[in-house]
């Protein structure tokens, strides 16, 4: 016989789901961390013939070691390790419930031979490859449909030499779109942690279709002027947390995206649940927080705090463009330190770059419900440039507590968009005159969960839609 559930039951069994080790979006800590897992098994890449001169190409070494390691998954797992040494790959292929530490003496290198980087379908939410069309070369470490898998070590180093392939990119003479260092497609609980990374071809690091993934205490590095060269890319992905890490790259330090034009809007998988905290970094050309310009497959729930910015193009950006599609929503940025930084806050409506002709230049992305609070800036040329698109796409855009040392004349610009401020210095452009306390904040993105959450509410509610799938499994 069922008995009814009582309201207190709902809301004890609610408040003990926070408490789970995946939740990536409680307020404290991304979990799931620390506790680097335990796998039974062990084996070094040496007994596999690897040979650590930085000369001898690894593959096949790195290849066999993980095919050998193949027959552990269903028994707890395994462990790669990789000693100290200069280790020369192409790419390779991880498994499910797969650790590969590194040494903290240990460097993989990615060869520079294009043809040790296979060539591969394009994703289904791009239509092709990100710069040509077509096919486009697999990452050096790579992944797919996999679960529980971690890529550690003591700050061993991961290096891609991408020298090579920005120089095929700037002579034009690539064949296909150049590969990432690591990417994985469609896995779940990713684990990418206490590492360096240097010099990779393209986008750094790009969990695509993926879910639970923690990159921590990465080191991202590539010369200020590599083509390309973005951090932390989570692309169409849900539950990503992005933690202490020092990006400096040629590129948006992180760029949170989901797909291009009628190949995103069609794939429809948004990322969401995105925490982002403790990222220092410089980008000469970029910004040091992006969404989109890919972002038809739609961006929600992104809380980004602690960030600090230094010499650097722009902040924060917003990037889209008629023909995208999709959405921006629920974004809240906080406690954000920005020095000699040209531009601290974009947004860009008119980004361009399409995948082909066939968009639909009638599919309007819809931007709402974004919020930056708590922004420091010294020595900015221009506090926000804010353009949206024609049609009043770009509703409840919040500041809250911005100050800004500029050296601009006129240092907002803002044209079609609508929203709401409080205590930002300089004063903020026209449109987005009107005060948020108190009639306006509940319009403003987590402004009146905060106010909340400061009179003794503990969990923020952007955090129960999500809750309510694992209630059903009870
Ligand atoms: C990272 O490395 C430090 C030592 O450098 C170690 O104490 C810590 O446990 C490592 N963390 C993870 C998640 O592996
Ligand atoms: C994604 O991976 C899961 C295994 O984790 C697999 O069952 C599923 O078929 C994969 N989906 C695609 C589209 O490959
Ligand atoms: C890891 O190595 C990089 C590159 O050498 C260095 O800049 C960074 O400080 C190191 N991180 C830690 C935690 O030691
Ligand atoms: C492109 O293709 C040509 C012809 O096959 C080949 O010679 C060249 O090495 C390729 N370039 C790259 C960067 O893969
Ligand atoms: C201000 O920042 C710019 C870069 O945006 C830099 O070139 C300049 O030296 C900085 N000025 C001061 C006084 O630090
Ligand atoms: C404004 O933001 C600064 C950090 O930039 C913070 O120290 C200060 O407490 C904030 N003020 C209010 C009123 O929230
Ligand atoms: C702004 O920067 C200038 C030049 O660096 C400095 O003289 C001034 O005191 C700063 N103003 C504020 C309010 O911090
Ligand atoms: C925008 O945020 C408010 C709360 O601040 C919420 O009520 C509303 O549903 C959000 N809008 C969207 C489109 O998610």
């Amino acid at each position: 016989m069922r008995r009814s559930i009582s309201l207190v039951e709902v809301l004890l069994v609610l408040a003990s789901i926070c408490e789970s080790p995946w939740a990536v979006w409680s307020s404290s800590q991304c979990t799931q961390t620390s506790s680097r897992e335990v796998r039974p098994h062990s084996v070094t890449i040496t007994e596999f013939g690897a040979v650590g001169d930085g000369i001898i190409l690894n593959t096949k070494a790195f290849q066999n070691a993980i095919f050998y390691l193949k027959s552990f998954t269903d028994k707890g797992g395994a462990q790669l390790f990789v000693p100290a040494g200069r280790w020369l790959t192409g790419s390779f292929e991880l498994i499910s419930h797969l650790t590969l530490l590194l040494d903290k003496e240990a460097i993989i290198l990615g060869s520079t031979h294009p043809d040790d980087w296979p060539v591969v379908d394009p994703l289904p939410s791009y239509g092709r490859g990100r710069e040509l069309p077509g096919a486009r070369h697999r990452s050096l470490i790579y992944g797919s449909n996999l679960i529980d898998v971690i890529i550690t070590g003591d700050n061993g180093t991961i290096d891609g030499q991408g020298h090579v392939w920005w120089n095929w990119f700037r002579n034009g003479n690539l064949n296909y779109t150049r590969p990432h260092l690591v990417e994985f497609i469609n896995s779940t609980g990713v684990v990418i942690s206490n590492l360096t990374f240097l010099n990779s071809p393209f986008w750094t690091i790009h969990p695509v279709y993926c879910s639970q993934v923690l990159v921590q205490k990465a080191t991202i590095l590539a010369p200020l002027h590599s083509p390309n060269t973005d951090g932390i890319d989570p692309d169409s992905s849900s539950d990503v947390c992005i933690e202490d890490c020092y990006i400096s790259t040629g590129d948006d330090l992180i760029s949170i995206k989901s797909g291009w034009d009628e190949y995103g809007i069609s794939y429809a998988r948004p990322s969401t649940n995105i925490i982002i905290r403790r990222i220092v970094g410089q980008t000469l050309s970029s910004s040091g927080i992006a969404i989109g310009s890919e972002m038809s497959g739609g961006v929600s729930e992104v809380h980004a705090e602690g960030l600090q910015f230094f010499n650097s193009k722009t902040g924060i950006r917003i990037k889209t463009a008629p023909g995208r599609g999709g959405y921006v929503r629920n974004i809240y940025v906080s406690d954000v330190k920005l020095t000699d930084v040209k531009m601290a806050i974009r947004f860009t409506g008119q980004y361009g770059e399409h995948p082909d002709e066939f968009y639909d230049p009638n599919a309007l992305p819809i931007i709402n419900n974004v919020t930056f609070k708590d922004i420091r800036g010294d020595n900015i040329s221009i506090a926000g440039l804010l353009e949206g698109v024609e049609g009043e796409s770009f509703q409840n855009i919040c500041l809250s507590n911005i100050t800004l040392n500029v050296t601009s004349t006129s240092p907002w610009k803002c044209s079609f968009i609508k929203g709401y401020s409080d205590l930002v210095y300089p004063e903020t452009c026209e449109p987005l005159r009107e005060r948020i306390f108190p009639e306006h904040s509940s319009a403003c993105y987590h402004l009146s969960n905060h106010l909340q959450s400061l009179s003794g509410r503990k969990r923020p509610t952007w955090l129960l839609p999500r809750l309510s799938l694992s209630f059903t499994v009870l």
